[in-house]
Order: structure tokens, then sequence, then C-alpha cells
């Protein structure tokens, strides 16, 4: 079954002079897929997370997730539908210094009117799976950047979304975060069958998907597939990267 289905996207940002941010993109993504967005920076990356992510409206093209249109949605069943289904895990971690981790990850719960038993249940089951039991009562300014990720990863996943979307998430990671971000991502998405669609510029990151989606200029350029070999998909990456070109400077890590 398909999760995410996308037809002739196209994004035009109004202004002074109007700018064509993507053009008749395509994108498919199937129920239990880790699919990777790459390409160079101000290809359209972030504005195709957007429209997927309900952020940002296409200024024309289909979209459906999980069978649901959901720009066809009020405003209030939109926001419902964006906190039950999608998870949000971005470069900056977007925590609450004020709280705890334990509060950050129940906020969403909170704000949903969920029970306080089942909090507990999903904090506590989530806490372990992301290896963050140690740090639930540290507040954000107490823990690494690769703790502060996991912590907003327990929090897109509280509500065991549908689509989890993720825009750089090992962006402000040192490598070896970097890389234990990655594997707790691929783990649920193997354990949980979770969807994920992920925006980066790090080849090791995409490594760990499925799938990688090439975007050059707004458009679809290529895509790769893993298929059962990752060092061999890891070059197939570094090799379209390298054909894509640009600056050299938009893809600096090289982490093997
Ligand atoms: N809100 C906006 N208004 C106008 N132009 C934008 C806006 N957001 C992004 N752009 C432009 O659209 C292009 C794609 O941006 P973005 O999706 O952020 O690229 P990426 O994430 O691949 O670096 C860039 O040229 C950028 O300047
Ligand atoms: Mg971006």
């Amino acid at each position: 079954m398909e999760l995410l289905y996308a037809r002739n996207i196209n994004k035009v940002y109004p202004g002074k002079v109007a700018y064509k941010a993507l053009t008749n993109i395509d994108l498919t993504i199937e129920q239990g897929e880790f699919v990777g967005i790459m390409g160079p920076s101000g290809s359209g990356k972030t504005t195709l997370l957007n429209m997927v992510s309900t952020i940002d409206r296409p200024t024309s093209g289909e979209l459906r997730i999980a069978g649901q249109n959901p720009y066809e949605l009020t405003s209030e069943k939109l926001a419902h539908f964006r906190r039950r289904e999608l998870g949000f895990v971005f470069q900056s971690f977007n925590l609450l210094d004020t709280l705890t981790v334990r509060e950050n990850m129940m906020l969403p719960l909170t704000l949903g009117g969920v029970d306080l038993q089942e909090m507990k249940r999903r904090v506590a089951y989530l806490a372990d799976k992301l290896g963050i039991e140690q740090i639930l009562d540290k507040r954000t300014y107490e823990i690494s950047g690769g703790q502060a990720q996991r912590t907003a990863i327990a929090r897109a996943l509280i509500y065991t979304p549908k689509l989890v979307l993720a825009d750089e998430p090992t962006g402000n990671l040192d490598s070896k975060s970097a890389r234990d971000v990655m594997e707790l991502l691929s783990k649920l998405n193997k354990e949980e069958q979770t969807t994920m669609m992920l925006v980066t510029h790090d080849a090791m990151a995409a490594s760990y998907c499925d799938r990688v989606v090439f975007i050059k200029d707004g458009q679809f350029y290529s895509e790769v597939y893993c298929g059962d070999n990752r060092p061999a998909f890891y070059q197939k990456i570094m090799n379209v990267l390298a054909l894509l070109g640009g600056n050299e400077n938009e893809f600096p890590t090289v982490r093997v």
C-alpha cells in the first residue's frame, strides 16, 4: 500500500519575482519504506518536505497521505491529522528547554488529551527503545546533541505516526551521534514499520534508507535503491552526488 502519493506537485513562491521551487514532482512512498531526499542546497528539498508535512500548500498537484488529501481537511481537522499521523524531526531538535526530556516527550500527548497511564506507558516504551531512560528527568541543556535528537525522535513517535518526516536530523550532530541517530531511525523503521522520509545532505545518513530520490532545481533528477548491499549503496549515492555537481562544500560529509 502506498502511504504517500504525490503527483505533479508544483510550488511557486509568490513575491516581487515569483520563484518556481518545485516542478512536476511525483513521489510515491510505500507503507514501511524509508526514503531519502537529496539534492544541492536550494534544490527544493525542504519545500517538498513542507508540502508533504502540510506546513505549506502546493501551488498545484495531488497529494494523499494514507489515502487522505490533507488539504481537504478543515484547519482544525488538519491540526489533528498532523498531530496524530505525522511525526516531525528537525535539525535544530526544537525541544523546549524549560521542560525535562520526559515532559518534552509527553507534550504532544498533553495537547491531545491522552490519559496519564497511557502517556506513562508510551514514554516508558520509547525511552527504552531510544536508550534515554537515564536522562528522562534532565533538562535539555543538561544533555548532549545526540541525546537531544533522540528525545526529539521519541516525541515525534509518541503517537505512533504513520509517517515520520525528518529534515537534516543529523545536521547538528558529530559523526558518532549522527550514526547513532540513523541506526535508531533505521531500527524504528524496521521494528515498527514506521514509514520515513528523510531530507539530508549527508551520504552516510542517506545510506540508511531503502531508496534515495535526488532532486535538482526543483525537478526529479534520479533515484537509487539500496538492495542488499549497503556499502555499494553508499557508493552509488556518492556517484550521483558527484554527477549532480554544484559547490563541493554543499556535500562536506564523507564519513565512511
Ligand atoms: N518561503 C519562501 N519564499 C520564497 N522563496 C523560497 C521560500 N522558501 C524557499 N525558497 C526558495 O526556494 C528554493 C528551494 O528552497 P529549499 O526548499 O529550502 O531548498 P533546500 O532545502 O533543498 O536547500 C530556494 O531557491 C529558496 O531560496
Ligand atoms: Mg533545506
